[in-house]
């Protein structure tokens, strides 16, 4: 694993950073009145964030056509560096076809602030199909992933960005740690191994028995829910955030952990979002990253293991963080314990594992799924936030 002044180095070397300086900003909003504007929608607006803080480095923009087809075609980067998923803003034929390469373009959030700025150097056309055949490894519109490209513009608007300013989250700022920082915590911990866990479904035993055999072998823990956009029916990042405080303070030694968003949008992509993943929690210092069983998967769209299979298809020095692979893990009632099928002697009728589904609707009926499955205190504060939401709806 290469090396950084403040730890393993960023994917590419290089830490960016796209926040605009004061100079920068005042030139930007003097000539915003005069810029073309573009709306970015959820999954632009967290993209064009996580380029900025440096949680996409090597990128400084938006993907231009040769990036782009290298990363659908070969998950890699113009220059080869392993990347997995494009990074475009799409947008309609009719907010591209005045915009003028060469020009600034003013970038507007969901609600119409400006936010950022695109140096428009390029606009293509480019094939839907084949990209998300190739990224999400089917055309089905009923995948979410697949549906958000279906849905999206036909042309892609490319070239290097600028965040007008890092605006604090706004419904948690506390837990919002940039990479820079989040390399500066764990140089200020001492830690030299730190394993990245990506989730986005309240914390279960089976999660925390694989972060806690990783812990077992690194020095500190990066808890890293993702809190940008997720699918209607995945459970909101407030009620998620809840959850893992309660875990950490009841159930984890608090000096051995940081927990702190990653406010990317989901894609659902699986394997290739497995890689994703990894690539951002490299740059937000992590040397280790865990990846169970169908990591970042959907419905029945890939294998239980694919996402683990694909780190094979690089050497492990360009991708430069090492992922940690966990088989199915359950509540094993032969031992009484966590476990997988390496570590237990059960038949599977002698398992307790509950599908996020079935745990959805348990909830909704006011049922606490069973302690083997979920830790009692953080049964009781999903049930009750599931079920607050039921009324209100
Ligand atoms: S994900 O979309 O972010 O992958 P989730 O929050 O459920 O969904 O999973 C977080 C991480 O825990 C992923 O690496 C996933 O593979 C892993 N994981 C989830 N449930 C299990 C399980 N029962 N056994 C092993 N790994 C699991």
């Amino acid at each position: 694993m290469s090396k950084h002044p403040d730890g393993i180095a960023p994917h590419g070397g290089k830490l960016i950073n796209r926040i605009a300086t004061a100079e920068q900003k005042a030139e930007f909003l003097d000539k915003a009145d005069f810029l073309p504007s573009v709306q970015l929608d959820e999954r632009a607006t967290s993209d064009l964030q996580m380029i900025a803080i440096g949680a996409f480095s090597p990128l400084t923009g938006f993907m231009e056509e040769a990036e782009y087809l290298s990363v659908v075609e070969n998950m890699r980067l113009a220059n080869s560096l392993p990347w997995s998923i494009p990074i475009t803003l799409s947008v309609d034929e009719a907010v591209a076809q005045p915009l003028k390469e060469g020009g600034l373009i003013r970038l507007n959030d969901p609600s119409g602030n400006f936010i950022g700025v695109l140096e428009l150097t390029q606009k293509y056309q480019y094939d839907k199909k084949r990209e998300v055949v190739n990224v999400y490894r089917t055309d089905d519109e009923k995948h979410p992933g697949v549906k958000v490209v279906y849905d999206q513009g036909d042309v892609n608007l490319a070239g290097p960005v600028w965040l007008l300013q890092r605006e604090p989250h706004p419904y948690f700022p506390a837990y919002q740690i940039d990479p820079a920082t989040s390399r500066a915590q764990f140089q200020e911990k001492g830690w030299k191994t730190i394993v990245g866990f990506q989730t986005r479904n309240p914390i279960h035993r089976a999660h925390e028995y694989i972060i806690k055999c990783a812990l077992e072998i690194v020095d500190g823990l990066f808890l890293h829910p993702l809190v940008g956009a997720t699918k209607s029916d995945d459970v909101p990042a407030d009620i998620r955030m809840r959850c893992y405080e309660i875990m950490i303070q009841h159930y984890f030694p608090h000096n051995r952990v940081i927990l702190a968003i990653n406010p990317a949008a989901m894609r659902y992509a699986g394997p290739r979002e497995a890689i994703f993943h990894a690539m951002i929690r490299k740059n937000y210092g992590c040397t280790h990253f865990i990846v169970g069983r169908d990591h970042a998967g959907v419905g029945d769209y890939y294998g239980t293991y694919d996402a683990q299979y694909i780190f094979d298809e690089f050497e492990p020095s360009e991708l430069g963080i090492i992922p940690l692979k966990f088989e199915h893990a359950f509540y094993c009632e032969v031992t009484e314990t966590m476990g997988t099928s390496k570590t237990s002697p059960s038949t599977p009728e002698q398992r307790i594992h509950l599908s996020g589904t079935k745990v959805r609707e348990m909830l909704r009926r006011g049922e606490l799924p069973p302690p083997q499955f979920s830790r009692p205190l953080v049964a009781a504060e999903l049930a009750k936030a599931m079920q607050a939401m039921a009324s209100a709806e």
